[in-house]
């Protein structure tokens, strides 16, 4: 599985969102250790908070179907679908990538046309609460 490859996952992805509040759609591909690769979009609700975000759709589908080691994820979002700058995820996915993911994650932030930035997950959550590490 290519970054290439991942990334058109999660424009693919995007395409589900069901966004009828914000008109802001977020897609997600998410690479398991074995390959598999999981998408998610953001499903939001008329009660605002039930919303939940692409990354944890992705992920939760992931855990469910068993999985428990990730190598990377590729997310990107804009409003109405359309791309205009690099995807920052919130710090609530970024609290659940910690709680399966090491340091190494990769994370692809997607912008416009072929762009993206690529930052593993200690660089855009240290510092951070890791059950393993802190909860012994
Ligand atoms: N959203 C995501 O799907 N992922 C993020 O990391 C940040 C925000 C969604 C939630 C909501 O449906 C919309 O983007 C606007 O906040």
């Amino acid at each position: 599985m290519t970054p290439e490859k991942l990334m058109e996952l999660a424009r693919e992805a995007m395409t589900h969102a069901y966004v009828p509040y914000s008109g802001y759609k977020v897609g997600a591909a998410l690479l398991c250790a074995d390959g598999t690769v999981y998408q998610g979009c953001n499903i939001e609700n008329a009660s605002y908070t039930p919303t939940v975000c692409a990354e944890r759709s992705a992920f939760f589908k992931a855990v469910y179907d068993g999985h428990r080691d990730f190598k990377a994820i590729a997310v990107c979002g804009g409003k109405d679908g359309v791309i205009t700058g690099a995807f920052p995820p919130c710090g609530v996915c970024r609290q659940v990538m910690r709680e399966f993911c090491d340091d190494d994650f990769l994370v692809y932030m997607i912008g416009a046309g072929d762009s993206y930035e690529v930052y593993p997950l200690s660089e855009i959550l240290p510092h951070s609460f890791k059950a393993s590490e802190h909860m012994q």
